[in-house]
């Protein structure tokens, strides 16, 4: 049987069957809706895309009832648990987990490309002391596609896949000098010795050493941390790569525009405004008055709340352990206890349990970045280097779907129609 939704516009008094399939209808169907021939059709408002599905993928399954996150079919938990954050790049990209030798060579390709051309980094070296680590991302990443023109031959198979290797292998490395240029200390360049996160953290924190020993369980935390980040379906900087995408622009001037996109506060910016808010409380005695000024609407509770999630985050629960991992190593970070308190508040608390605020994964990740020593601006960074192969396989996936269209959402005007225009000498008489 054939689903169908039965509308009936109460203006014309006629009645419409629109299809359902994989419990959607098609706007463009109910675009066929008028309430005479000379009106436009109905539209669908919905400012942020709360209940409109944009694509078809394949790439992440969530169910925010139920706190589910998967892979290409495979649960968070246990990718956190098994898999490398290359393994899962490998996973989103290509759709289905590798053979040995297919790991061996994926690896390979990515170590082999972690280098930039030198003039990326005069180009780095130009940004001003205080430069925010993410604005320099974002400007070096677009900058890519400049050393890369053939990039924008977007059919060629071979070719999108090059691009892709290249910029997962260089986000790293892009990352720590954003971080390096803030410190004043020179880029340091990779280590291909070294496995995808200790190069990272070897760009970051070597100094005269011949090389940097990472600590393993540091190492394993962050590569934990990256596969919890590695996608998260139509999120807005998913969203924003996707759009800019179906103009055709090369994926390097996409991946800009999702990194622009995580930059803001609501989305990846979140853990260091967590951790800028912990900092502000200062005190477990001063949580209830924060707590009061959150629920008058003064201001949120960062960290807390999801578009998707309406029970748990399950990244928050894996990061939570990562976080006793790490701070064996670190020691305690001090704000944790704000946190824990903060969280056990608000979990019992009619305003954040009435409309089903809970921890996100940023509340706890801000904690474990800041004890790696990384100051708050760079948070967002090490969400992206996480979310580059999600935006490419989201990417990919739009390159190759015959549904796509160039994004380009409809309005609702609202603003004035044939004014006549006065001249400015008349205007300003
Ligand atoms: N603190 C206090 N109140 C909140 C919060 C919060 N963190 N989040 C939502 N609310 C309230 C909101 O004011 C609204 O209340 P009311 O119904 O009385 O107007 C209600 O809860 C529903 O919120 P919403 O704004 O309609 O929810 P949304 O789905 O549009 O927003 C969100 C989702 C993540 C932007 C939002 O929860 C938020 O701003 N949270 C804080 C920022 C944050 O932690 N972001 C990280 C998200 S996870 C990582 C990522 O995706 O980047």
């Amino acid at each position: 049987m054939t689903e169908s939704l039965t509308v009936r516009d109460n203006r014309t008094g006629q009645e419409y069957d629109v299809p359902i399939s994989e419990g959607a209808i098609k706007a463009k169907d109910i675009g066929a809706i008028k309430a005479d021939d000379d009106s436009p059709g109905l539209a669908i408002y919905d400012p942020g895309f709360v209940n409109t599905a944009s694509c078809r993928s394949a790439v992440t399954f969530i169910d925010g009832e139920k706190g589910i996150l998967e892979y290409r079919g495979y649960p968070i938990e246990q990718l956190a648990e098994s898999s490398t954050f290359l393994e899962v790049a490998y996973l989103l990209i290509n759709g289905a987990l590798p053979s040995k030798a297919e790991y061996e060579q994926w690896v390979h390709d990515i170590t082999y490309h972690t280098f930039v051309h030198e003039n990326v980094k005069s180009f780095m070296e130009g940004f001003r002391y205080d430069a925010h680590p993410m604005g320099m991302l974002m400007a070096s990443v677009g900058a890519l596609s400049t050393f890369y023109p053939e990039a924008g031959v977007i059919g060629d198979a071979d070719n999108r896949m090059i691009q892709i290797i290249r910029m997962i292998a260089k986000m790293p490395t892009l990352g720590a000098w954003s971080f390096r240029n803030a410190q004043g200390k020179p880029f340091v360049y990779p280590d291909n010795e070294l496995s995808y996160t200790a190069n990272f953290l070897s760009m970051l924190f070597k100094m005269s050493e011949s090389r940097y020993e990472a600590d393993e369980r540091l190492v394993k935390a962050l590569d934990t941390l990256f596969i919890l980040h590695a996608d998260h379906e139509q999120n807005c900087s998913a969203n924003a790569v996707r759009s800019v995408g179906s103009s055709q622009v090369d994926p390097y001037s996409a991946v800009a525009a999702g990194i622009g996109a995580l930059y803001g506060p609501l989305h990846g910016g979140a853990n260091e405004a967590v951790l800028r808010m912990l900092r502000r409380i200062g005190s477990k005695s001063e949580i209830p008055a924060f707590i009061e000024g959150v629920k008058n609407g003064n201001e949120k509770l960062m960290g807390f709340g999801h578009r998707v999630y309406k029970n748990y985050d399950p990244r928050a629960k894996i990061i939570k352990k990562a976080c006793d991992d790490v701070f064996d190593v670190t020691g305690v970070n001090p704000l944790l206890e704000i946190a824990q308190e903060l969280e056990k508040i608000a979990l019992e608390d009619d305003y954040f349990v009435s409309r089903k605020l809970y921890p996100n994964v940023d509340f706890y990740s801000g904690l474990i970045y800041e004890a790696f020593q990384f100051p708050p601006e760079m948070f967002t960074v090490l969400f992206a280097i996480g979310r580059t192969p999600g935006w490419l396989a989201q990417w990919l996936e739009l390159t190759q779907d015959k549904e796509q269209k160039i994004a380009r959402p409809k309005q609702i005007y609202t603003g004035d129609r044939g004014l006549d225009f006065t001249p400015r000498d008349q205007r300003w008489a």
